[in-house]
């Protein structure tokens, strides 16, 4: 299914703003397939609207933007991609479980069609039990804190089992355990083959997963390297050696999420 020819992600000379005005300048940058990139800077240099330019959801303004071998807004399966978008609220009109949320992610690698079966509901249930949400899946999200939201939409994004995983900040307001907890699947998920590109502010607990740093400043790409040699400037990250990422008595209920199926999994 996966063209390993393509980049998992590709901007060249890229461009990406609001109203016409380029927040993200003339940018280069590829992930292969497997890679798992950190993106890092600070406030207001423009990861988020680098995201949503990938993900069609910001203009691009120029050059070329490509997920998967497909130009932005042109890749048919948009299950294959999981997105964990650093602002949103989960709760709305309708009150939806946790269950229901991550159900909904399961559906978009499903197409819409398609019923949940089986396979489809333990997927959805080992990515709750992932992110340490397993005693509250049929809690309404609005009852959840912050934090524990956040972890929601991290699982929805597992529950689809994407080739692609973009987090925006996906450990923003979650507590030392659950980041831990995160780091761990992440790190199965990226074992299994799934590119990771997480915008990040905190790469302290994911720095046994992230082995490549993309610096964005002021909409450009000022750094592209080692995740140890990456310096933000802003001080408010660092690194710790992988093994001291190893916490002893790390959740031993930790379920397996899935492996993505190389037949594609239908
Ligand atoms: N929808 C929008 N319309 C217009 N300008 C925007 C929009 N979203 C972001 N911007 C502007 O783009 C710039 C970069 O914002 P962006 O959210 O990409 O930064 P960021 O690096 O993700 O910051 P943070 O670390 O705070 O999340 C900011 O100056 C912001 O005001
Ligand atoms: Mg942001």
């Amino acid at each position: 299914m996966t063209d390993r020819r393509t980049a998992a992600v590709r901007l060249q000379d890229a461009s990406i703003g609001y109203d016409d005005v380029p927040i993200v300048s003339r940018v280069d940058l590829t992930v292969r397939h497997g890679e798992a990139v950190a993106v890092l800077g600070s406030n207001g240099s423009g990861k988020t609207t680098l995201a949503r330019g990938l993900l069609g959801l910001a203009p691009v303004l120029g050059g070329e933007v490509e997920m998967l071998g497909a130009p932005v807004g042109r890749l048919r399966d948009r299950g294959r991609v999981g997105y964990v978008p650093q602002r949103h609220t989960v709760s709305g009109a309708v009150p939806a479980t946790v269950r229901e949320v991550v159900s909904v992610g399961r559906l978009a690698r499903l197409g819409l069609l398609r019923r949940l079966r089986a396979a489809d509901r333990v997927a959805v249930g080992e990515a709750v039990a992932a992110v340490g949400l397993a005693d509250r899946m049929e809690e309404p999200v609005a009852s959840l804190s912050g934090g524990q939201q956040r972890r929601v939409l991290v699982a929805r994004a597992l529950a689809a089992q994407p080739e692609l995983l973009i987090m925006d900040e996906p450990t923003a307001g979650v507590d030392a355990a659950s980041q831990d907890a995160l780091a761990e699947v992440l790190a199965r998920v990226s074992a299994a083959g799934t590119t990771l590109l997480v915008v990040t502010h905190e790469t302290g607990p994911l720095a046994s997963v992230l082995t490549r740093a993309v610096v964005v400043d002021q909409g450009r790409i000022s750094y592209d390297g080692p995740l140890a040699g990456a310096a933000t400037g802003h001080g408010d990250h660092h690194c710790l050696p992988a093994d001291e990422m190893v916490r002893p008595g790390y959740r031993l209920d930790q379920p397996t999420v899935a492996v993505r199926s190389t037949s594609g999994g239908r």
